[in-house]
C-alpha cells in the first residue's frame, strides 16, 4: 500500500518573552530584538502537524483528522491558546520558548497519542511570524 503524508494546521496566539537571566540587559535586547521586550509581547503562531501512513482501503483514509485534531486540541492548542508560554504552560516550565523549543516539546506531548492512530508522526512545523518557520521531525 503506499505511504501518504497528511497535514493538520491548528492556530493560536500567545505571549512570550526571550530572556536569559544571567545576561545582562543589553546582550538579552541585542540577541533576542523583540523577543526580549521587558513586559511580554505576542505572536499569532500556526502550527502543522504532519503525519505519515497507508491509506486505508475502506475510508480512503490514511487517518481520521478529526482524531488529529481532537488531540491538538486537548494536549496543545487549549493549553496555549491566549496564554503566557513562559507562565503558563505545564510542559514548557524552565524552557526558553523560542519557536525550535516549542516545536520539540510539543513533538513530545502529541507522539504517543498520535501513533496509537493509524499512523506515525513526521513533522511539527511552527510558523511563528510571516517569514520564520521552524520544523522537528523527531530526531
Ligand atoms: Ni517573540
Amino acid at each position: 500500500m503506499p505511504k501518504v503524508s497528511i497535514t493538520r494546521r491548528e492556530r493560536f496566539s500567545a505571549a512570550h518573552k526571550l530572556w536569559v537571566n544571567d545576561w545582562t540587559e543589553e546582550k538579552n535586547l541585542s540577541t533576542f530584538g523583540g523577543c526580549a521586550n521587558p513586559n511580554w509581547h505576542g505572536h499569532n503562531y500556526e502550527l502543522f502537524v504532519t503525519v505519515e501512513g497507508e491509506v486505508n482501503p475502506v475510508t480512503g483514509f490514511v487517518v481520521n483528522l478529526k482524531d488529529v485534531s481532537k488531540i491538538l486540541k486537548t494536549k496543545v492548542v487549549n493549553k496555549l491558546d491566549h496564554k503566557n508560554l513562559n507562565l503558563d504552560v505545564d510542559f514548557l516550565q524552565n524552557k526558553m520558548t523560542t519557536t525550535e523549543v516549542l516545536a520539540v516539546a510539543i513533538w513530545e506531548e502529541i507522539v504517543s497519542d498520535i501513533n496509537k492512530l493509524d499512523c506515525k508522526l513526521t513533522s511539527v512545523k511552527i510558523k511563528e511570524t510571516e517569514n520564520n518557520f521552524v520544523e522537528y521531525k523527531g530526531a
